[in-house]
Parts: structure tokens; sequence; C-alpha cells
């Protein structure tokens, strides 16, 4: 009854309310404090992922952004320009779900704990994870933020945002069949407008009334919508157990 009335609320919605999606622009600066620049070493190379803060020393982000060595930076805007608000940390241990699947993406998250702990400042701070009881409606508009591409052949040093509109299920099962599983994806981003999350911003939040409900999983290579992203409130009592034990772990 409680959702025939809440699909029945957004029905009656204007269009442009519930449905718009505003393109991708420049963020004000600091305006996503707990968003984290990843710079990470694999054997072959050098890429870039997004992640962010959920405690002092532990930053989410995807697991398909694993590698060797990873270092942090909290408190930018631009991340090639030396700020005041930024701080720089190595990572110690980068996490990986021990059901994350590289040929499939299947359960991509990872927890990565820092070499010390962020300080916690107006520049920087943590994003609130899901209740478990909380669920994402298809229709909802969330934002994700990035120092991705903005286009095809566009990089950006400075932080990016845009937002999008949570998919029904149906919509990533007809696009990737099974390669998308309800009970831990998200899908976003509505296929009518041009709007994705951008390319290089894999392991970034998807933040809905600021609670981080998705992380930048995958998607067509095309830049269209919906993607799927990893549904954070499956993976609560990972996140908990891990951020719980690792600490009380000897450091290599
Ligand atoms: C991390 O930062 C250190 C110190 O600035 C640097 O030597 C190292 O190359 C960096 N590693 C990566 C993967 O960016
Ligand atoms: C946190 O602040 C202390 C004291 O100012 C400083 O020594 C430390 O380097 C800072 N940590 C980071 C990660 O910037
Ligand atoms: C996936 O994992 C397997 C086993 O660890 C590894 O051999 C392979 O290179 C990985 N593939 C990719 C694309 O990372
Ligand atoms: C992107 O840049 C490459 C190399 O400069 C070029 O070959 C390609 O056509 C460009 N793609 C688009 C969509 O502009």
């Amino acid at each position: 009854m409680q959702l025939f009335f809440l699909l029945l609320t957004f029905r009656l919605l204007p269009r442009a309310e519930a449905g718009k999606i505003i393109g991708g622009h420049e963020a004000k600066p600091h305006s996503y404090p707990y968003m984290a620049f990843l710079q990470i070493k694999t054997s072959e190379k050098t890429k870039i992922c997004g992640g962010f803060l959920v405690h002092e020393d532990f930053v989410l982000s995807a697991a398909h952004c694993w590698g060797s060595k990873i270092n942090v930076t909290l408190g930018a805007h631009n991340v090639n320009k030396k700020e005041r608000t930024q701080q720089h940390i190595p990572v110690r241990r980068a996490i990986r779900h021990p059901a994350y699947d590289n040929s499939t993406t299947a359960n991509d998250i990872m927890l990565l704990q820092l070499m010390r702990n962020a300080n916690l400042t107006a520049e920087v701070s943590t994003l609130q994870l899901p209740r478990r009881t909380m669920l994402v409606m298809p229709g909802r508009v969330c934002r994700v933020a990035s120092w991705g591409r903005i286009q095809v052949n566009k990089s950006t040093d400075r932080l990016h945002e845009v937002e999008l509109e949570v998919q029904w299920d149906k919509e990533c099962i007809s696009l990737y069949k099974d390669h998308y599983n309800s009970a831990t994806q998200l899908c976003v981003g509505d296929p009518r407008e041009m709007k994705s999350s951008f390319k290089g911003d894999s392991g970034g939040p998807l933040v809905c009334n600021n609670v981080a409900q998705g992380i930048v999983s995958f998607g067509k290579k095309n830049g269209r919508s919906p993607r799927v992203y990893t549904k954070i409130s499956s993976f609560l009592s990972w996140i908990k157990e891990t951020m719980r034990s690792i600490p009380l772990q000897r450091p290599d």
C-alpha cells in the first residue's frame, strides 16, 4: 500500500520535477568534502579513480580500482594544484570484497585503510552509509561527483558533478543481461537523457540525500545510460566487519 502510494506520488509529479537531470558541471569547491582522489599503480600503468571517506582512516571505492600502490588526496578541488585544504595520505591496505569477480565486475567494492588518520576539517569529512532498511526508489535523483573525463576527449582537474535518476532494475537487466544483479547493484541514469556518470569516475559515490547509496562500477563503453552501481546497503556487514577487524591486525 505504501509502495503504491509512493509510486502514485511520483507519477503525479511533473516530469521536470521528477526526472530533471542537470548536465555535468564544475562543482562548488569543497561541496563534496568526503570525495577522495585516488592515484593507483598497477603492474602495467598508473590510473585514477574516485573514492569517499567513510571513517577517519577508511576510504570506500570500487574493487576494480585496485592496485599495488594507492595514494589518496582528500580536501581537493583542483587535483593538479597545491591547495591549502588538501591532505595526501598513502594507503596501508587495499581490501577488495572477497567475492569480487574481475570477469563480471560483481561485488565491485573495496575498502582502503589509510596509513594515518585524516584530519577532519570543513573541507574533509566523512559520508554517511545507508541503513539497511533504506531503499533507493526508481525516480530518485542522486548525485555523482568526479575528476574523471567530462566528455569523450575532455578531462578535468577540477571536481565536476552530475545529477542522475535511479532506474527500475529491468532497464539494466535488458541492457546488461546476467551481468546485472538487482540484489547487489543499482541501475542509474535515464536512457533518454544524454547524461551519465563520467568516464574515469569509478569508485566515486552515488549520493542520495547526503547518504552514499552506490559506487560507480561499470557501463557501456559509449557512455550510455543507464549504468551499473554497487548497491552499498547490500555490503554493510562486510564494511563494518572489515573496518572493525583490520585495525586490530598488526601492520605488515
Ligand atoms: C604516492 O606518493 C609518493 C610520495 O609523494 C610518490 O613517491 C609515489 O610515486 C606515489 N604513488 C602513486 C601510485 O601515485
Ligand atoms: C593533520 O594535522 C597534523 C597537525 O597539524 C599534521 O601534522 C598532519 O600531517 C595532518 N595530517 C594530514 C593527513 O594532513
Ligand atoms: C582477474 O583475476 C585473475 C586471477 O587473479 C587474473 O589472473 C587476471 O589477470 C585478472 N584479470 C584482470 C582483467 O584483471
Ligand atoms: C578523441 O581524440 C582522439 C585523438 O586525438 C581522436 O582520434 C578521436 O577522434 C577523438 N574522439 C572524439 C569523440 O572527439
